[in-house]
């Protein structure tokens, strides 16, 4: 459709200026008949900028610094998203350097959040290239910057690291930062949750999105990575392991050592593919009262050969590892190729540290809620799913099923929620609905720890 647009009329009547514009024809004023609407007309930036502009709720950006480098991002590019990022990330960390945090610390933190957060959009598409010295000078500066923001805090989280062990990649650490709901230890044990991140988010956005709804409510918070994931995998060298209870149970050994931890009241969450890690973890430790999936999720390479074409697939399914690498590590190479699938093996090779797609999609498949996992887990689980999530296919589903016919009890212990486009709510994870996340999630909580009433801080 062709916009003719010309100003014809601009009068001043009695001190209000009206300005008329004839207009042959409108422009369509929608951008896609997407569920949500899109910031940019490729789709996988489109998600990403949502992501982003979703932690504008909890003090993680503002919506119109967003709205604005969603204006500078092509299609297709992805040095423009490192582009457009990185200038605001360095703009609005400068700003943040000029304010005197003793003087007004509100305004230093909130600056250094958003820096943050723009840092990391900035490395966000550039794991095409593992040796792009980018990937380690970007994170070093989100991590400075989301710690000066900590730091600035009522209470501070407290970062910790503990010993780890992994049957693939030997000793190891995994890290945390724990947020404690209240200032005094001396008010005793308290609930807490035990976030988990996915496959390619970090601790640090975690605070935003998922903490700063559980610290609201009395609630400990604690988030933690283990292989794979952003932090460990860039200063330890590690990729994803199958054992991934190596990374969780060692923080639980740590939250025993803490007096404000009331461990009868230790719920495990896992966002995304950590809809899949955090069932496995609690599959070899009990001491979980209760499992979060937000996205229930069986197997993150059965999603995604769903979504591969099938000429891909048939390389994979008759492990012809030369013709298999070499098609794929080209599509990662060539912006024709759509941005997601670009994306998910780009970043899936750097994740689980190998430069082989074949060995990336191996080892992925070896990691899954299997029906071994579903029989060791006596505690109750929540299974949550956005209606709108196309990438995550029919796993939850799939996942509740699971749960509910492959263990004792488990239609009992098995509830699962439908998050609902209708209300903003259907895209992974519920992404920028949190409240509506939480509110499900905390409401279902409540009763499994007998009817728990939250605070209001
Ligand atoms: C990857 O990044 C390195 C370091 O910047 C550079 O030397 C190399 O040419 C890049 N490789 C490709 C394929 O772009
Ligand atoms: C799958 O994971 C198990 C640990 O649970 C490990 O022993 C095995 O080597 C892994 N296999 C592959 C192909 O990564
Ligand atoms: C590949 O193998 C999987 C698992 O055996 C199977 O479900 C799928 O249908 C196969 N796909 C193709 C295209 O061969
Ligand atoms: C692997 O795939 C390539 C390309 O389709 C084909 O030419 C080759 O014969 C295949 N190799 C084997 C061992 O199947
Ligand atoms: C990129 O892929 C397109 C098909 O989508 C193909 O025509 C083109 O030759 C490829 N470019 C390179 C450099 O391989
Ligand atoms: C949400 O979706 C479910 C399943 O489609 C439907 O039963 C329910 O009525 C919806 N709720 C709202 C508030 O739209």
């Amino acid at each position: 459709m062709v916009l003719v647009e010309s100003l014809v009329l601009c009068s001043s009547i009695s001190g209000l200026t009206l300005a008329a514009t004839e207009t042959t024809s409108w422009p369509p004023y929608a951008p896609t008949d997407a569920a949500i609407f899109q910031l940019s007309s490729d789709s996988q930036f489109a998600f990403y900028l949502e992501e982003t502009i979703g932690l504008a709720n909890w003090g993680g950006a503002n919506t119109a610094e967003v709205l604005r480098i969603a204006t500078q991002i092509i299609p297709h590019d992805f040095e423009s998203v490192y582009e457009a990022y990185y200038y605001m990330a360095e703009e609005v960390y400068a700003i943040a350097e000029s304010i005197d945090p003793q003087r007004d610390p509100v305004s230093a933190r909130e600056a250094y959040y958003h820096a943050s957060t723009y840092y990391r959009g900035a490395d966000f598409f550039l794991h095409g290239n593992q040796s792009d010295p980018r990937l380690i000078s970007l994170w070093t500066q989100q991590l400075t910057a989301f710690n000066k923001a900590n730091a600035l805090l009522d209470i501070p989280g407290e970062r910790f690291t503990v010993k780890a062990h992994s049957e693939t990649v030997g000793d190891y650490e995994a890290i945390g930062i724990f947020y404690a709901a209240y200032p005094d230890k001396r008010r005793g044990p308290t609930p807490t949750i035990l976030v988990g991140r996915g496959y390619d988010s970090s601790q640090e956005e975690g605070y935003h999105s998922q903490c700063r709804q559980i610290l609201s409510r009395g609630i400990n918070c604690v988030t933690y990575e283990g292989p794979g994931q952003p932090t460990v995998r860039r200063q330890q060298n590690i990729g994803f392991v199958a054992d991934w209870w190596s990374a969780a149970t060692p923080v639980v050994d740590y939250l025993t050592t803490r007096p404000d931890v009331d461990m009868s009241k230790l719920a495990l969450a896992g966002m995304s593919f950590g809809g899949i890690l955090a069932p496995v973890a609690a599959s070899h430790d009990h001491r979980f009262s209760a499992v979060i999936a937000i996205e229930g999720f069986y197997s993150a390479q059965q999603a995604f050969e769903e979504q591969f074409p099938v000429e891909i697939v048939q390389l994979f399914n008759t492990s012809n590892v030369t013709a298999f690498d070499t098609a794929m590590t080209g599509i990662v190479a060539n912006s024709t190729y759509p941005s997601n699938f670009r994306w998910i093996v780009g970043y899936g090779l750097w994740a689980f540290d190998t430069l082989s797609p074949f060995d990336w999609f191996t080892r992925l498949g070896n990691i899954t809620m299997s029906p071994r996992v579903v029989q060791n887990l006596p505690m109750p689980v929540f299974v949550g799913k956005g209606q709108d999530d196309v990438g995550t296919e029919q796993e939850p589903e799939i996942a509740y099923e699971m749960l509910v016919t492959g263990r004792p009890n488990g239609k009992a212990l098995t509830y699962y929620h439908h998050f609902n486009t209708s209300l903003g709510a259907g895209e992974h994870c519920s992404l920028g609905a949190e409240s509506q996340l939480w509110q499900a999630i905390m409401g279902w909580l409540s009763g499994v720890w007998d009817g728990w009433t939250y605070a209001n801080i």
